[in-house]
């Protein structure tokens, strides 16, 4: 037997494989990503252990990774699915965004939002091909945090259209819709046209649908509009607006519901005199929402923007 074999560490029980699996991670030069790889081994371990896993269990979990991945496509983002619906998603939202009083909230950026939609006159019509939604206007200001208006900052909005699915979704995946890029004027208004938010399930025809069947899920989103709200100077926010008459606001799937998000969309049987201009015909509904900006500092923020360009290219298709 050569010399110091007797002395080599052996891993015999659980717990020693832990320290062993940590002792090898120790050295990581960089910190940050050191603090993750030791936190992620302990919880990982301490879940385990927790549980006591058994084998197949782990398989059937490499099994469920597996075709969530296998799914992933320009189309469909299943990972991004599992984070929302574990709660990641809002966990990693509500630490990245804290924000000072008065600052909008911003919620879950979700799968379906695209690059390149259209940039749209104030007014313009971002459902343009949906003829069953009852025509809505959302207006109101990007406004700073004493309240100055802030002149052209842009807001990206996307929305499910009236049968529940985002175009992605749709027959003719290719083609934008529900989709439009707005700018404010000079008293830091914006107003847009689109047609009355609907509630929509998830897509659940894939592991994360499987999962929240067999806990007993639902797999609804109470009714919104997706908004990214830019301006030169300030932090972005990813965020929606939510109606507040829906039923699902209670129970959304993804956890993503913040008070201060929810909105009234007002019913008029005739039209506003600003729905009459733009050629509408009654009913309508309208919605306003001023969106408040805090300056520019933290350099997470752009790098959290830029993360979600990166995945939104995995899905753009323009
Ligand atoms: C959405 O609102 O588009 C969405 C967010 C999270 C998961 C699925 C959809
Ligand atoms: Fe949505």
């Amino acid at each position: 037997m050569p010399d110091g074999q007797d002395t080599l560490r052996r891993s015999t029980s659980e717990d020693d494989i832990t320290a062993e699996v940590l002792a090898r991670f120790a050295a990581t030069p960089d910190p940050r990503l050191r603090r993750i790889m030791l936190a992620l081994i302990n919880h990982l371990h301490a879940f385990v252990k927790e549980v006591e896993l058994t084998e197949t269990e782990w398989f059937q979990a490499i099994e469920i990774l597996t075709e969530a991945g296998k799914m992933c496509s320009d189309k469909r983002q299943e990972f991004i699915l599992f984070s929302d619906t574990l709660g990641v998603s809002m966990v990693a939202d509500l630490i990245g965004h804290r924000k000072p009083e008065g600052a909008t909230e911003s919620t879950v950026f979700g799968p379906f939002h695209r690059l390149g939609s259209p940039e749209m006159p104030a007014g313009g019509n971002i459902a343009h091909r949906d003829t069953t939604g009852i025509p809505t206007l959302v207006s109101g200001r990007v406004l700073d945090l004493d309240g100055k208006p802030i002149a052209g900052a842009e807001l990206d909005v996307w929305q499910a259209q009236t049968n529940g699915l985002y175009d992605s979704q749709d027959k003719n995946p290719d083609a934008l819709h529900m989709r439009g890029k707005f700018r404010t004027d000079g008293e830091g208004r914006y107003l847009l046209r689109t047609v009355q938010p609907v509630n929509y399930p998830i897509p659940s025809d894939g592991p994360v649908g499987a999962m929240l069947k067999a806990t007993g899920r639902h797999p609804w989103r109470p009714a919104h509009i997706h908004f990214v709200v830019t301006a030169d100077g300030y932090d972005a926010v990813t965020t929606h607006i939510f109606d507040r008459r829906d039923p699902y606001l209670e129970s959304d799937a993804v956890f993503a519901v913040k008070d201060s998000l929810i909105c009234d969309f007002e019913r008029h049987d005739a039209p506003t005199p600003e729905a009459a201009k733009l050629g509408m015909a009654g009913p309508v509904l309208t919605a306003e929402f001023d969106f408040v900006l805090k300056p520019a500092g933290a350099v997470a923020q752009a790098s959290v923007l830029d993360a979600q360009r990166r995945l939104a290219a995995l899905g753009a298709r323009v």
